[in-house]
C-alpha cells in the first residue's frame, strides 16, 4: 500500500522535482509555523485569563497538600533533612554488593578466592538507589512467568544464549524481548522429566511424585542453570533451592529467581554455605562446575555438613560418562577420585546410571568411629552453630540431636510434638505463633493494594479488592523465627514461596524451617543479601529492626538494601515497636516507597509499616 501511494506521489511531483518547487515547500511551511505559533500564544493568553480564579484555588489546595505533607514528616523526623536518595548511575543497575572481583584482587584475595563474597573489601557508602535497566518490565504473572521473562530485566549477552547447550542451561529467545525456558519446546521440557524420574528410580521410588513420601522434601540444585529441574520438583511438591556464584552476566540464580524459583548467590571456594548442618535431603550438582576432587574433599566434606543422614548426593557429568557399559569401564569409574572421597566421608554409592552418579550419606553415626584412625577426622565443639560464612573446615560435623535419617521423617506435611522437641521449642508456643500469624497474614494480605494509599485506605480485615492478584511470588521473610508466616501463606494458598532469613544472633531456627520443608539462609542484615536487584516481590520484616537497633547497624544501609533486592511495585511489610516504626517511616520516604503506618488497634505498642515501592523510569 504505501509503496504505490510513494509511487503515486513521486508520478504526480515528477521523477526529480524541480529547485524552486522545493524551496516553495520549504516557505510555505516557515509561514505555516510562524501562523500556528502566533495563533497557539495568543489563544493560551486567553485560556490562562479565563482560567485565572481557578488555577488560584488549585495553587492553594496544591499549598495546603504542601503544608499537610510537610508536617506529616516533620512530625515523624524532626528537623532532620527530608531529601529523597538519589539514584545510582547505569553501571549500577545489576549491582550485587560484596562481589566486586576488581576489588577483591586489589584487596589481596586470589586463587578463586577473589570470587567469594568479601563484604568488608566493597563496602562502599555511596547512598544511592539501584535503578532498574531503561526496559524493564513488571514480570509476568505466575505462572506464566515461570516459562517467559523480559528480556530487559537481567542481565544477558548474545553469546550466552547461543552457548546455551546444557540440558538445565537451556532457553530461547522468543520474541525479540521475551526469553523462554523449556515448557514452550516438548522435547526439552521432556529432558527434565525425564531426568527427575530417572533419580526417583535411582533411589528405588516408582516414580518422581513420591520424592516427598520417601522423605526428599528439600533438594539444594547446586549450578542450577537457570532452574528448571527445581522447577519440576516444585511441582512435585519437592522445595528445591537454586545456588550459585556471583556471576556479572546471563547469572543461573539472576534468572531463576526472574522466573519466580528459590534461588541465592552461594560459592564453594573458602567458605562455609549459609545453612545449618543436616539441613538438606538432597545436594544435586549437574555439570555445576565445581572438581568435587580439589582440595583434599573439602567442597564434599561441606555437602556431607549440609546433608542429613540417609540424603544424596546425585552428580550428572558427562565427563564420568563410562565409554561402554563393560565391567572395565564400571570399574574405572569406581575408582574415579570422589569414589575414594565418598568411602572416608562414609558415603554409599546407591547406584550410578549413565552420566550420573548417586551417592548416600551415612544414617550410623557409628560409621564415623569405624574408618581408619588417621582418616579424615570428626568435627570437634559444637557442630550446630551458626555456620555465617566461616571458612570450609577440613573435618566431618557428624552427630548431633538433630540426626533424624531422611527415611524416618513422617510423610505428614505438619511437625510432630516429637520433631519439635527434637528442636527445643515448646509446641504450645509453636502452635500458637503459627495460629496468630494465620489470622495476620490474612488480615494484612488485604492491605496490599494501592488503595492502601489513597484518602480511603483499606483497614485490616476489609474484603479483597479486585485483582491485580499473583502479582506476589518471591517473598523474603526477613526474621523467620519459627517460619509460622511461610507456613501462613501456604495455608492461605498463596502461589509463593518465600526465603525464611535467620539473621545471626537471633535465634537458630533455621534447622525447624528446613525441617518444615520450607528454606532459608543465616544472613547478618548489616551486610548486603546475596542476591540481584529486583528479585522479591514481598519483604516482611516482624521485629527486625528492633533486632538490627541491638545489633547495632544502619537503620538507612537496611532500607537501601530492602529497595535494591525489591521488585518496581513489590511490598515492604514491617512489625515493630512505635518508636522504631516512626523512624522506618521517615527512612521510607528517603528510599521513594510510598508508606502508611497502620495501628494494629489492639492496645500494643507495635504498628505496621507497609510500604510499595514504586517504578519509576529514568
Ligand atoms: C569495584 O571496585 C573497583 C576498584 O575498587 C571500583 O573502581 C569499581 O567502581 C567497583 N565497582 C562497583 C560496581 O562498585
Ligand atoms: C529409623 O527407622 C528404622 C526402621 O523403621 C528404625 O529401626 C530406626 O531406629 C530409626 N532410626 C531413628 C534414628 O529414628
Ligand atoms: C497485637 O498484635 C500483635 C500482632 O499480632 C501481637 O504481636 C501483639 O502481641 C498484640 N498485642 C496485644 C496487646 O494483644
Amino acid at each position: 500500500m504505501r509503496s504505490s501511494w510513494f509511487s503515486k506521489l513521486s508520478l504526480i511531483l515528477g521523477p526529480r522535482p524541480p529547485l524552486n518547487w522545493l524551496l516553495l515547500c520549504l516557505i510555505s511551511i516557515l509561514v505555516l509555523i510562524a501562523l500556528l505559533g502566533s495563533s497557539s500564544s495568543s489563544t493560551f493568553d486567553s485560556i490562562t485569563s479565563n482560567l485565572k480564579p481557578d488555577t488560584y484555588t488549585n495553587y492553594r489546595r496544591l499549598k495546603e497538600q504542601t503544608t499537610d505533607y510537610l508536617e506529616l514528616k516533620s512530625l515523624s523526623v524532626g528537623t532532620v533533612g527530608l531529601s529523597e536518595l538519589p539514584f545510582c548511575g547505569k553501571e549500577r543497575e545489576n549491582y550485587v554488593p560484596c562481589y566486586n572481583v576488581t576489588a577483591n584482587l586489589l584487596a589481596g584475595y586470589d586463587n578463586g578466592d577473589e570470587f567469594d563474597r568479601h563484604c568488608d573489601v566493597s563496602r562502599d557508602q555511596q547512598y544511592c538507589l539501584v535503578h532498574p535497566p531503561k526496559d524493564y518490565k513488571i514480570p509476568l504473572r505466575w505462572p506464566t512467568g515461570k516459562d517467559v521473562i523480559w528480556s530487559g530485566n537481567v542481565k544477558i549477552s548474545k553469546d550466552q544464549f547461543l552457548s546455551s547447550g546444557s540440558m538445565t542451561k537451556r532457553l530461547m529467545l522468543l520474541e525479540e524481548n521475551q526469553i523462554a525456558f523449556h515448557s514452550e519446546d516438548r522435547a526439552l521440557n521432556d529432558d527434565v522429566k525425564d531426568y527427575s524420574h530417572q533419580i526417583a528410580e535411582m533411589i528405588g521410588l516408582r516414580s518422581d511424585s513420591d520424592f516427598f513420601q520417601a522423605g526428599v522434601q528439600n533438594v539444594l540444585d547446586i549450578g542450577c542453570g537457570f532452574g528448571s529441574f527445581g522447577a519440576h520438583l516444585l511441582s512435585r511438591n519437592v522445595m528445591a533451592t537454586c545456588i550459585a556464584a556471583y556471576e556479572a552476566s546471563g547469572s543461573q540464580v539472576q534468572l531463576a529467581l526472574e522466573r519466580g524459583l528459590p534461588a541465592i548467590i552461594g560459592n564453594f571456594i573458602s567458605r562455609q554455605l549459609p545453612f545449618p548442618s543436616l539441613s538438606f535431603d538432597m545436594v544435586h550438582c549437574a555439570q555445576c562446575g565445581i572438581i568435587w576432587e580439589e582440595k583434599d574433599g573439602i567442597f564434599l566434606i561441606e555437602v556431607d555438613r549440609i546433608l542429613k543422614p540417609g540424603g544424596y548426593f546425585v552428580l550428572t557429568s558427562p565427563s564420568t560418562k563410562p565409554h561402554a557399559n563393560s565391567l572395565s569401564a564400571k570399574r574405572a569409574s569406581m575408582l574415579s577420585p570422589i569414589q575414594g572421597f565418598a568411602e572416608r566421608l562414609c558415603w554409599k554409592l546407591v547406584t550410578q546410571e549413565d552420566e550420573t552418579f548417586m551417592w548416600q550419606k551415612t544414617i550410623d553415626p557409628l560409621c564415623y568411629s569405624s574408618r581408619k584412625s588417621n582418616d579424615i577426622p570428626v568435627c570437634k565443639g559444637n557442630s550446630d552453630a551458626q555456620s555465617y560464612y566461616q571458612p570450609l573446615l577440613p573435618c566431618l560435623s557428624g552427630n548431633n540431636r538433630r540426626w533424624i535419617p531422611v527415611q524416618n521423617k513422617s510423610s505428614a506435611t505438619s511437625l510432630s510434638i516429637n520433631d519439635l522437641q527434637v528442636h527445643g521449642v515448646v509446641p504450645e508456643e509453636f502452635l500458637e505463633d503459627h495460629q496468630n500469624w494465620r489470622t495476620m497474614t490474612r488480615d494484612f494480605w488485604s492491605l496490599l493494594t494501592p488503595l492502601i494509599f489513597s484518602d480511603h485506605p483499606k483497614r485490616p480485615g476489609d474484603e479483597d479488592p479486585l485483582p491485580p492478584y499473583n502479582m506476589i511470588r518471591n517473598v523474603m521473610d526477613m526474621n523467620a523465627h519459627f517460619g509460622s508466616f511461610n507456613a501462613a501463606v501456604l495455608d492461605a494458598q498463596k502461589s509463593v514461596w518465600v526465603m525464611n532469613v535467620v539473621p545471626v544472633g537471633a535465634r537458630n531456627t533455621l534447622p525447624l524451617l528446613f525441617d518444615q520443608g520450607f528454606t532459608g539462609v543465616f544472613h547478618d542484615w548489616c551486610e548486603p543479601f546475596p542476591t540481584y536487584p529486583r528479585t522479591y516481590d514481598m519483604l516482611h520484616a516482624n521485629g527486625l529492626l528492633s533486632h538490627i537497633i541491638s545489633e547495632r547497624c544502619s537503620l538507612t544501609n537496611l532500607f537501601l538494601e530492602m529497595d535494591r533486592i525489591l521488585r518496581p511495585e513489590g511490598w515492604v511489610i514491617i512489625i515493630d515497636k512505635t518508636r522504631l516504626i516512626e523512624k522506618a517511616r521517615y527512612l521510607a520516604t528517603q528510599v521513594r516507597f510510598e508508606a502508611r503506618v497502620i495501628d494494629l488497634q489492639n492496645g500494643s505498642d507495635q504498628r505496621i509499616l507497609l510500604c510499595q515501592k514504586q517504578f519509576l523510569r529514568r
